[in-house]
């Protein structure tokens, strides 16, 4: 994995795109208060609570079904909750459109299928970097000197991020002819592309092998030592999470069971109990 420090990160809604667009953002908390989601008689979620510290490595765990990534999902804005709040810093962002989110600083992983596999990788994370872009590509398009320039300083910071990612060598090349491993890596290069303070990422590690897993897990403490950023790890796995996340909430039918560090929730013996019902069933 490469080094990046952390960027002059674009302000998109203040930024003059005629100085480049260029400021810095701090990382602030994310409140998730109370939420309860419904899908028709189901209690996907019932009353859950968790802060996440800025700067921190937040895992959400839980066995299969415990709401997860429905909770994912409230917070990027995909569903609606039935109440309750999510807040970061004094934004409030219950309810806003995922791109509103990019706007804020919130990124997130996307399953494969979002990415453009006839494209290259940087296409693909220039793609992501829409969001940051005052009246985007379409003005670039009429080659005012600004955009230009702008657009030329996207590109060196998408291939910057590339190279953060260890995807230097693979830039130029179209998505669809990568391994696996190297796509997810693309997805969360994406995902960077928005200059994020909070990264949303759900089951990142899902189909990859023992050794892809833990290079992943390797890339995602070093994103957050590197960039300082916030990052929510929804993940099924909890060998993953407890090797690299600072505290963990954990879910179960759709209630919040434990909140702790790795290893006091390890030791919960609500969640054990929880894991091995899992298991038995
Ligand atoms: N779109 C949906 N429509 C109806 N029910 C849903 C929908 N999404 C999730 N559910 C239900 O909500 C509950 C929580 O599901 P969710 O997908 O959030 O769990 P999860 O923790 O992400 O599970 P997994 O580990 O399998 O990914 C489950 O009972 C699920 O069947
Ligand atoms: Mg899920």
């Amino acid at each position: 994995m490469g080094r990046m420090t952390p960027p002059e990160l674009p302000v998109p809604a203040e930024a003059s795109p005629r100085a480049g667009g260029f400021a810095t953002r701090t990382p602030e908390k994310l409140c998730v208060e109370g939420v309860s989601l419904r899908f028709g008689g189901i209690r996907a979620l019932d009353d859950v609570s968790f802060t996440v510290a800025p700067g921190s490595l937040h895992a959400l765990i839980g066995p299969n079904g415990a709401g997860k990534s429905s909770c994912f999902n409230v917070i990027s804005g995909l569903y609606r909750a039935n109440a309750g709040r999510v807040r970061l810093g004094e934004t409030d962002l219950t309810g806003l459109a995922p791109h509103k989110l990019a706007g804020l600083g919130v990124g997130r992983s996307f399953q494969n299928a979002a990415l453009s596999a006839g494209s290259t990788v940087l296409d693909n994370v220039m793609l992501g970097r829409h969001a940051l872009t005052r009246g985007g590509f379409l003005a670039a398009g009429l080659r005012l000197p600004w955009t230009v320039r702008a657009e030329r300083r996207h590109a060196e910071r998408a291939r910057e991020i590339c190279a953060f990612l260890g995807l230097d060598a693979v830039v130029d090349a179209p998505v669809g002819a990568l391994p696996y491993g190297v796509v997810k890596r693309v997805d969360l290069a994406r995902a960077l592309a928005v200059e994020p303070v909070l990264l949303l990422l759900d089951e990142p590690a899902a189909g990859m092998n023992a050794a892809e897993t833990a290079e992943l897990a390797g890339t995602i403490s070093g994103i957050r030592a590197e960039l300082g950023i916030s990052i929510l790890l929804v993940e099924h796995d909890m060998g993953l999470v407890m090797g690299i996340a600072d505290r963990v909430t954990v879910l179960d039918f759709g209630r919040r069971i434990a909140d702790g560090t790795p290893a006091q929730v390890q030791a919960d013996p609500d969640v054990i109990k929880a894991y091995l019902g899992t298991e038995a069933a």
